[in-house]
C-alpha cells in the first residue's frame, strides 16, 4: 500500500504504524459491512490521519472512495467517474456554513450516484461530520449512510460506511439508535508512536519522557516540537483553549482532585453527573471505555488500567497532559 504523506508540525511525515487498523479495512472490503461504522476517540490520536490512508487503501482495493472532511472543507474522490469530484469541488466552493452541509449530503448522493452507474465496489468516508452537520443532525446523517447499505439504488458487491467523530456527545447520540457500531480508537501504541517521534528532527528529550506526557496522542507530540518541547507551554496552552479556570469546571474542585489520582473516580454513582457531562463537552475525558476485547477497537486497544497514563478501566484522560492541565488550575486555585 502507498503510504500517504501528511502535514505535522510544520512539516510533512509518512503516515506510520496503525497496521491492525488497516487490516480491519481490509476485512471490511473483503466481507462488506452491514451497519455503519462511527469510529470515536480522543481529539489527536490520529482518526484523520487513518481514514485518509484508508482512502488510499480502498483505491487500491479497486473501491471508488468518497473522503470527505466537511468541516474543513476538504474532500477527495478516488473514481474515474468525473462528475464526483467536480461536484464536490463546487460545494467546498460555496460559502461556509452551506459548504459544510453541502460536502456532507453529497458524499451520500454521489455514493448513491457510483452505484447506479453500476459501480459495484463504493466506500464514503465521512471524516469528523458531525460537527460540521451539528449534533442535531448526527443521527439522521448516519441513518443516511446506512441507507446506502439496506437500500442502494442498484446492486453492489461490498458498500463501506464510516464516520469519525471526537465528540464524546455525538457518540451518546449515535449509541441510542440500532444504525451504527460504534468503535473506538486510542491514541498510537508505543511501538509505532516511536516511529513518529524518530521521523522529528533535531534535538529531542528521551523518548520515554515524551510517551509519558502524551500518552501516544500524535497531535501533542507535534504541538510539543512547535513548542521546543516545552511541556509548561503546552499545558498552559490547553488550559486557556479549554477554559479551563473557569467557574464551571473549578466548583467541582473537590471531586477533580480525586479524578485527576485516578479517573474511575468518574465512573462512581455519586459522582455529579453535570461534571461527568461537562469533562466530556471540554473533550478532556474519555467515558465509558470499552471493554478491552480487540473486536470493539481500530487498532490496538488501551491497557485495562494504567494510571500512569491516566486511564483507568471505565474512564480516561484523553492524554496525560490533559489531567495536567486540570491538576494546574486546581493548584493555582487552591
Ligand atoms: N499514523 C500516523 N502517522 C503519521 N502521522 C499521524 C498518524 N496519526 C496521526 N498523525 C498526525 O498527528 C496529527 C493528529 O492526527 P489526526 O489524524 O488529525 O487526529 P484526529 O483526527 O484523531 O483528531 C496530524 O498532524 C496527523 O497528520
Ligand atoms: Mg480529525
Amino acid at each position: 500500500m502507498k503510504k500517504i504523506r501528511l502535514s505535522f508540525a510544520n512539516f510533512q511525515i509518512e503516515f506510520a504504524d496503525r497496521d491492525l487498523a488497516l487490516r480491519r479495512v481490509e476485512e471490511w472490503a473483503e466481507r462488506g459491512m452491514t451497519v455503519v461504522h462511527v469510529v470515536y476517540g480522543p481529539e489527536g490520536c490520529g482518526k484523520t490521519a487513518w481514514l485518509r490512508q484508508s482512502a488510499v487503501l480502498l483505491r487500491e482495493l479497486c473501491f471508488h472512495v468518497i473522503y470527505v472532511d466537511a468541516l474543513h472543507r476538504y474532500f477527495e474522490a478516488y473514481t474515474d467517474v468525473k462528475e464526483v469530484a467536480k461536484k464536490l469541488a463546487e460545494a467546498a466552493a460555496e460559502a461556509v456554513d452551506i459548504a459544510q452541509l453541502k460536502l456532507a449530503t453529497l458524499a451520500i448522493d454521489l455514493a448513491k450516484e457510483l452505484i447506479k452507474r453500476r459501480k459495484r465496489k463504493v466506500a464514503v468516508l465521512a471524516d469528523d461530520v458531525f460537527s460540521a452537520i451539528g449534533l442535531d443532525k448526527a443521527a439522521i446523517y448516519v441513518k443516511g449512510l446506512l441507507g446506502l447499505i439496506e437500500y442502494p439504488p442498484g446492486d453492489y458487491d461490498a458498500m463501506i460506511t464510516i464516520a469519525t467523530t471526537s465528540e464524546g456527545a455525538s457518540r451518546r447520540e449515535i449509541g441510542r439508535h440500532r444504525w451504527a457500531y460504534l468503535d473506538a480508537m486510542w491514541n498510537m501504541p508505543r511501538d509505532g508512536f516511536k516511529q513518529l517521534y524518530d521521523q522529528l528532527p533535531g534535538e529531542k528529550p528521551p523518548f520515554d519522557d515524551v510517551w509519558k506526557t502524551t500518552g501516544g496522542n500524535p497531535k501533542l507530540l507535534g504541538q510539543l516540537y512547535e513548542f521546543g518541547w516545552d511541556v509548561e507551554k503546552l499545558v498552559q496552552r490547553l488550559v486557556e483553549d479549554r477554559e479551563l479556570a473557569s467557574f464551571s469546571l473549578l466548583k467541582w474542585g473537590s471531586w477533580l482532585k480525586t479524578a485527576v489520582e485516578d479517573p474511575d473516580v468518574l465512573w462512581s454513582p455519586d459522582t455529579p453527573r453535570e461534571l461527568v457531562e461537562e469533562l466530556i463537552r471540554k473533550n478532556l475525558i474519555i467515558y465509558n471505555l470499552h471493554s478491552r476485547d480487540p473486536y470493539f477497537w481500530i487498532d490496538v486497544p488501551p491497557p485495562e488500567k494504567d494510571l500512569g497514563l491516566c486511564i483507568g478501566k471505565h474512564v480516561a484522560w484523553q492524554t496525560p497532559l490533559h489531567k495536567e492541565a486540570v491538576k494546574r488550575v486546581l493548584t493555582q486555585h487552591d
